[in-house]
């Protein structure tokens, strides 16, 4: 996969970041011009009768509102009978799923891996779409096959409103403030809460690489779920100013400072809170089903060639360790490792990943691998 020197037009990266990244929309035409589609149409309404594949159709019957949603995976009849119009697949985390997807994730490498999510594909027959909504995280919709009409608001939305009863999550009310058809190449930035439509002029297909914005309520209650794992329950109040000016109808001031104490304790302790978050940002969408974990060794399935890889983008992260160790967060764990791995980390994490060749000379290293591989954390492609 040749990714383009440039995603933004005449925009550097940096001019993107500063004045549109989570700030503005951004329409590019021929942002990956010469954009050859690692999986056309066939392949890719082949790919949702695989049962890893989280595919979704949504059909749009006559009538106001008349919307169905079904759940994947799908059988290849299934599409053989479909009407000529209004109606979408969808599958999410295809990067996972097809090698060539996957590499396109380099056009944004300047963004942090743990802000990736994943790329979702859409295929649409004439006139499909998923109605005008919003998003709470960044994305960018590149026009893969075909042509679709996005009409966008430019103002985030505050507080939506969704059209009542139905299993798909529509803007009740959207008024579009631009209006653009879009064709292979062409690539529409949004920040979060951006409300858009799309709707496909004859078939189309649309990549949406995006990104993740966990919430602060997410993010706080998994922290406190292990905070309380943590804590000692014989660790309690005790009341030393009792007789002196302790209130005797209320709560007095010593229980609100102690509770808040015991809260500032458990974030003042940063090395800490970062091995939480890294346990917490490093955790896969969903866990590898067990009985479909590799059979194999690492060795053995690389020795037919391939490389291996991470599973998806946020799934193994690399932080500096104490005394020049490097600390990785890898499927919610949190492992210590020798500095000597920096270089074939890196290759993993940030490059191509690693083929059999940069195997064999760091037996740890080698042993590492293994594990994360068993354990669903590393992927093979072939
Ligand atoms: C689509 O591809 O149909 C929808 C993508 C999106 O709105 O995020
Ligand atoms: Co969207």
């Amino acid at each position: 996969m040749q990714i383009p020197d440039s995603f933004f037009g005449s925009l550097t990266v940096e001019q993107f970041l500063s004045e549109y990244w989570q700030k503005k929309p951004l329409l590019v035409r021929g942002a990956w011009s010469g954009f050859d589609n690692p999986l056309p149409p066939a392949a890719f309404l082949k790919l949702s009768e695989r049962e890893d594949a989280m595919s979704r159709l949504m059909v749009q019957h006559e009538g106001e509102h008349n919307w169905e949603l079904d759940e994947g995976p799908f059988e290849a009849s299934r599409f053989t009978n479909m009407p000529d119009s209004h109606w979408t697949l969808l599958i999410q985390e295809v990067d996972r799923l097809v090698p060539a997807v996957r590499d396109m994730l380099g056009v944004v490498d300047f963004l942090p891996k743990w802000r990736l999510d994943d790329i979702m594909i859409s295929y649409a027959a004439n006139g499909g779409g998923v109605g005008a909504h919003i998003d709470n995280y960044d994305v960018f919709l590149l026009q893969a096959h075909g042509r679709r009409r996005w009409q966008i608001n430019t103002s985030p939305v505050q507080d939506e409103v969704l059209i009542e009863d139905i299993d798909v999550s529509i803007l009740a009310d959207f008024e579009a403030d631009r209006d653009w058809v879009l064709e292979p190449g062409d690539m529409l930035y949004l920040p979060p809460r951006i409300a858009h439509y799309g709707v496909a002029e004859g078939e189309c297909m649309t990549f949406s690489i995006g990104c993740r914005a966990p919430s602060k309520k997410d993010v706080l209650g998994a922290i406190l779920e292990q905070a309380l794992m943590d804590a000692d329950p014989d660790d309690r109040y005790a009341d030393p100013l009792l007789g002196q000016d302790a209130s005797i109808a209320g709560l007095g001031e010593d229980v609100v400072a102690w509770a808040a104490g015991a809260l500032k304790e458990f974030t003042a302790d940063r090395e800490a809170l970062r091995d939480m978050l890294g346990t917490i940002l490093s955790q896969p969408r969903r866990w590898v089903d067990e009985d479909t974990l590799p059979q194999d060794t690492l060795a053995e399935a690389l020795a037919a060639g391939g490389r291996v890889r991470p599973g998806s983008s946020s799934q193994v992260l690399m932080e500096e360790g104490e005394g020049g160790s490097l600390k990785l967060f890898a499927a919610g764990e949190v492992i210590e490792v020798d500095g000597v791995f920096r270089p074939k980390l890196e290759k993993l994490i940030l490059d191509s990943g690693l083929t059999n060749e940069d195997l064999g000379d760091i037996p740890e290293f080698d042993d590492l691998l293994d594990e994360l591989y068993g354990q669903g954390t590393l992927m093979v492609d072939h």
